[in-house]
């Protein structure tokens, strides 16, 4: 595949969005800044004549970051500019306060490609206005284990939804004239021993579930750069892995862009150079003048491989824009009430409401008097994981807050203090407080003390918390539990006690309004789980190998293969709590007349692809969203490898008013029915029959239709 084109979109997109933002000053300013300007030539001619003016050691300087871990060099004789980075991807972390979006998992809880596109938009525009050239982000690492001290940054455990949320996004920060990094390339699932353990992962799952979403980002976004991983994927360093940078990323996908380390995760400097890492994160360690000539003169690295790595460098600069133009945009607010409203949007997207029953929530406002917040999230707010996502935020609005904001000057809300490892909970007063609430808001799960990058964290809940729950069950039945948090939490010891439940993820700066929101039905949830949600730890296809062999600095065994999260559900394994896919909404939806249409044939004429049509119907009289979910399920085919029961291969996100139909319509095509054949080193579509169904969760199908391939 050619890169051509879209890189000339890209520049083209930079350009005119540039343009766009502030004509007649952007104009005048890239003249005065560039003395060099691009006149007529190509961007692989003008790399290609800076290139031949670079001496040996400035081409080494462009190889690894500075001192402050968050720039590339620049060259100021050549014009080449110093490139800045910066820290996601739930906001631009490393240069001052900045916007705090809801975190990944949040984003793909919304299923809303749209909504995606506008949040790497604001990431980028962000950017901007501090002149950041690079973005860490997004990571797209998928949800193995429930524990994964960083899956609240990533988007879940499904490879086709995290591709679908990852390439919008890539492209919303691209098209403002901002690299991404998309990462950890890859299978780094896992923060127990992250800096040293290797991942036996077989090729089949590394093709059906850790690359895809690495796949897209790089042939469908054109991801400016990939960031190698700390981890070691059978036997290697992620940074010095031959299969992985080589074969994978740069032959079999044709990668053009730039692939740098994790910071820190160059261990050498042969390997990484020969396998294809082109830079050095965060700063010099190995890539240095004197290791880098040494082996020039031994032969163990040519010229030509040096000159790769410095162009692909190069090209990024040239084609996103950096040398033409100043990065930063001072029309674009540091704290823009654009980023403020689109982070706000993810967190009412994001919300999945979990439980609720007898229809407990919505409240009417009306007849509540008296509200009790309580629980160690309610204040302060809790808006984020911990470690390198983490982001000082213009905003920090509590729940507590949201709340009273929400309530007014009639309905009275009392706050009962969390007392953390407190054996005597509550006293009389805040008993008999929650004894007559007419709700209690109950605000518990991690913090970013508790989930952070650097380390896995408990399946369950502090027993502190489980405690708190317990007890204010045993005073109120009117209970809504909020979690926070990047996945599961073992829920068993408390589920029962709470009528209703939401999952709040992290939500951002502002997010913890559309909590109160959906409290009282201004917001109707409409949120999907991104992750298979099991009843205990033991239900789980990893619990058996994680987190790995810790003697030798840790092997971690991917022995469930490609049965992970909803895959492994084949009738045999226990059912979930919430399956993938699930959300309660206060509306209920119908999804009705599934058409699967022939829509194209293969090279003998056989139909390879197809459109799929329903028409989804809002059957309540409250307006509401609901995730329409393409699965394919193999019902009758000549698979010589089992298969999972079913794969999501297409998804709508539809808003619908009180007894509204639409006709959505999706597409699928010969790679809808694949697996990855590990002989031919290939996918293939079996030929057979295959159902495929529609529904508003992977256990919930509503209609399917069976088609012949
Ligand atoms: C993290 C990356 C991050 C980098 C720079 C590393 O420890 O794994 O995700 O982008 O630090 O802060």
């Amino acid at each position: 595949m050619t890169r051509l084109p879209a890189i000339v979109s890209l520049v083209a997109a930079v350009l005119l969005n540039f343009l766009s933002v502030s004509p007649s000053s952007a104009e005048s300013e890239a003249q005065s800044w560039n003395s060099q300007p691009a006149g007529m030539q190509s961007s692989d001619a003008r790399v290609a004549a800076l290139l031949k003016q670079l001496t040996l050691d400035e081409k080494i300087k462009l190889m690894s970051g500075t001192k402050d871990e968050m720039h590339v060099p620049g060259i100021e004789r050549l014009h080449i500019p110093e490139l800045k980075f910066s820290d996601g991807p739930v906001g631009v972390r490393c240069w001052g306060k900045s916007t705090a979006y809801p975190c990944g998992a949040m984003l793909a809880a919304t299923w809303d490609k749209e909504l995606s596109y506008e949040i790497g938009q604001a990431l980028g525009r962000d950017c901007r206005a501090r002149g950041v050239h690079v973005l860490l982000g997004p990571g797209v690492d998928l949800y193995r284990v429930a524990q994964c001290g960083r899956n609240f940054e990533y988007f879940g455990e499904d490879p086709y939804l995290s591709a679908r949320i990852a390439v919008p996004w890539i492209k919303g920060v691209q098209d403002q004239g901002v690299a991404t990094s998309v990462k950890h390339f890859a299978a780094n699932d896992q923060e127990t021993l992250r800096d040293s353990v290797n991942t036996i992962v077989d090729e089949r799952r590394l093709h059906e579930i850790c690359l895809p979403p690495f796949k897209a980002a790089v042939e469908e976004a054109n991801a400016a750069t990939v960031m190698a991983a700390y981890n070691k994927v059978n036997g290697h360093w992620c940074t010095a892995n031959k299969y992985l940078l080589d074969d994978v990323l740069r032959k079999k996908w044709d990668y053009k862009g730039v692939l740098m380390s994790d910071w820190g995760a160059v261990h050498e400097c042969l390997g990484p150079l020969t396998a294809g890492c082109d830079l050095e994160m965060g700063r010099t360690v190995h890539y240095t003048p004197d290791n880098i000539k040494k082996y020039l003169q031994e032969g163990k690295v040519t010229q030509d491989q040096i000159d790769e790595h410095v162009r692909r460098i190069l090209n990024m600069t040239v084609s996103m824009g950096f040398m033409d133009r100043p990065q930063e945009d001072k029309s674009i607010p540091a704290n823009d009430p654009a980023s403020a409203a689109v982070a706000l949007k993810v967190a009412r997207e994001g919300l999945v409401l979990l439980k609720n029953d007898k229809d407990f929530l919505p409240l009417d406002r009306t007849k509540v008097n008296k509200v009790v917040v309580l629980g160690p999230n309610a204040s302060p707010a809790v808006i984020g994981g911990g470690g390198s996502s983490e982001v000082g935020p213009f905003d920090n609005l509590s729940l507590l807050d949201a709340m009273k904001a929400s309530c007014g000057e009639r309905i009275a809300v009392t706050h009962v203090p969390f007392e953390k490892d407190q054996k005597q909970i509550l006293n009389a007063e805040q008993e008999a407080a929650i004894r007559g609430a007419d709700v209690v808001v109950a605000s518990v799960g991690f913090s970013q003390q508790t989930e952070y990058e650097g380390k896995d964290r408990p399946y369950d809940l502090p027993s502190d918390q489980i405690d708190l729950l317990q007890k204010i069950a045993l005073l109120s039945k009117k209970v809504v539990v909020v979690l926070n948090c990047g996945g599961n939490v073992g829920m068993n010891a408390w589920i029962k006690g709470a009528p209703a439940l939401l999952h709040a993820w992290y939500p951002g700066q502002n997010g913890n309004k559309a909590v109160a929101e959906a409290v009282f039905g201004e917001l109707n949830p409409s949120g999907r789980l991104p992750d298979t949600f099991e009843e205990k730890w033991e239900d789980s296809p990893a619990c058996k190998n994680f987190p790995g062999d810790a003697a030798n600095g840790g092997t971690v065994k991917y022995d469930e293969g490609i049965f992970i999260g909803y895959r492994a559900e084949n009738g045999k394994r226990t059912a979930p709590r919430f399956p993938f896919g699930y959300g309660l909404s206060y509306s209920k939806f119908a999804f009705e007349n599934l058409k699967v249409e022939p829509a194209g044939t293969d090279s003998r004429g056989k139909t390879d692809r197809f459109t799929v049509s329903v028409d989804v119907k809002n059957t309540s009289s409250r307006d509401g969203a609901v995730v329409a979910q393409l699965y394919v399920m193999p019902s009758d085919t000549k698979s010589p490898v089992a298969r999972p029961a079913k794969e999501l291969k297409g998804f709508e996100r539809v808003e619908l008013k009180a007894g509204e139909s639409k006709t959505i319509v999706m597409k699928l095509d010969s790679g809808s029915f694949a697996y990855y054949d590990v002989d031919k080193h290939d996918w293939v579509t079996p030929a057979g029959a295959y159902s495929v169904g529609i529904g508003s969760s992977c256990r919930d199908m509503a209609c399917n239709s069976v088609v012949q391939l």
